[in-house]
């Protein structure tokens, strides 16, 4: 009932209008419904995945189900309280940058509905890391309930250069630390389209981001959001300068800029700028997925995100490897119900009973050994 209601009719509808204004009526009518009872009863009701055997407990922090918003629609954190109701696990807040910025010029979204993507080209608009640490610590969530934080550099010119930009992203996650604000923390490498382009996307430059960021004591998961575009010997190094720096894992991964890469790509004219959501992303970042879960074994806790569309793509990511899954395109072209069916369809898969997965940890404590945090005595 629910997916005809929103296949034929909602869908068809909110089609009709810009995919930014659509967003953000969707963020404040969230929003609004959190914070009342009955509107999280409302939801809960219609999206809601009522049992308890989705959920899975990775790096310590326990999800009720493996099912993650991801980074880019919750950017200011203004939902953590109404996905719970949705069929989420968790929420990957931001990405949220040191100074708030106005993103790219509009148009920052288009959908190409044909090919099941969304050219996005937001910049990183963002209240900034200090309005919205304000907000998250205000906001009350079920224990089992995660809200991560992706963390990147502010798109503005004043740190385009390379040590302006490592000190904003030191600067964000100092000041998350300082908070107590995010259950995790994902440094988010591979936006392309700010200032400084993706630049910390490439193994020097990574390990003196990672170098910097490693200084910074906390006790929470860290991941690195990883491009999805460069072929598995270039991936390779990235993920072997993660693996250097000890980070709990990895996000598999961010948008695709193959615009060849479309079903249809007469939906994408050249003037078009942008990464690609949903479909285009499905195909390299499960094959990325899989050959890190090959190659690195249990190193890595490994998250899928790419063009989950449909319970059986959410099943071939957990498949290839992943321990949790993070989605956005799904929810906007399938419809709000995906995350309950993800949910039932892990649960029959995998489930049963609360699964655990704890693959880094001792990876994470001997290399903190060789890279001690400042201030350490060792
Ligand atoms: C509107 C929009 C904004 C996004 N902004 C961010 C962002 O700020 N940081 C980030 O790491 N990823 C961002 N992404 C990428 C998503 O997190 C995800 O990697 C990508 O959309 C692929 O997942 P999907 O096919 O389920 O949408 C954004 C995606 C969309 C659709």
């Amino acid at each position: 009932m629910l997916p005809l209601l929103y296949g034929r009719a909602l869908k068809p509808l909110l089609f009709r209008f810009d995919p930014e204004k659509v967003h953000d009526q969707f963020v404040d009518l969230g929003e609004t419904l959190g914070r009342i009872p009955v509107g999280r009863a409302l939801i809960s009701a219609m999206y809601g995945y009522p049992r308890e055997d989705a959920s899975v407990t990775v790096d310590g922090l326990r999800y009720r189900t493996p099912i993650v918003m991801a980074a880019g629609f919750d950017y200011n954190g203004r939902l953590a309280s109404v996905l719970p109701w949705m069929g989420f696990g968790g929420v990957e807040v931001g990405s949220v940058t040191a100074l708030p910025t106005e993103g790219n010029a509009p148009p920052r979204m288009r959908r190409l509905i044909r090919s099941r993507a969304i050219v996005v080209n937001k910049g990183l608009k963002n209240e900034g890391v200090e309005a919205i640490a304000e907000r998250l610590a205000t906001v009350r969530t079920p224990d089992d309930f995660v809200v991560g934080v992706s963390i990147a550099r502010s798109n503005l010119e004043s740190v385009a250069g390379e040590a302006e930009g490592v000190e904003d992203y030191a600067r964000t996650l100092e000041h998350l630390v300082e908070t107590r604000i995010g259950d995790f923390y994902t440094i988010n490498i591979s936006c392309p389209n700010v200032h400084g382009g993706e630049s910390f996307a490439e193994p020097a430059r990574l390990r003196r981001l990672l170098g910097r960021l490693s200084r910074v004591e906390h006790d929470r998961p860290m991941y690195a959001k990883m491009p999805i575009n460069p072929g598995w010997d270039e991936f390779r190094r990235l993920v072997d300068v993660v693996e250097e720096f000890g980070l709990h894992g990895l996000v598999i991964g961010n948008l695709n800029k193959d615009y060849g890469s479309l079903e249809h790509p007469d939906e994408a004219p050249p003037s078009y700028r942008g990464g690609l959501s949903g479909r285009p992303c499905h195909g390299p970042s499960t094959e990325l997925l899989a050959r890190t879960r090959e190659s690195y074994g249990d190193r890595f806790t490994l998250i899928g995100c790419g063009g989950i569309l449909s319970p059986d793509d959410a099943v071939e990511k957990f498949q290839a490897g992943a321990d949790l899954v993070h989605l956005i395109s799904g929810m906007i072209f399938t419809g709000p119900h995906l995350m309950k069916q993800i949910a039932a369809a892990y649960a029959a898969e995998f489930g049963g009973e609360s699964r655990e997965h704890r693959r880094s940890g001792q990876l994470r404590e001997q290399v903190q050994g060789q890279h001690p945090p400042a201030g350490s005595s060792g």
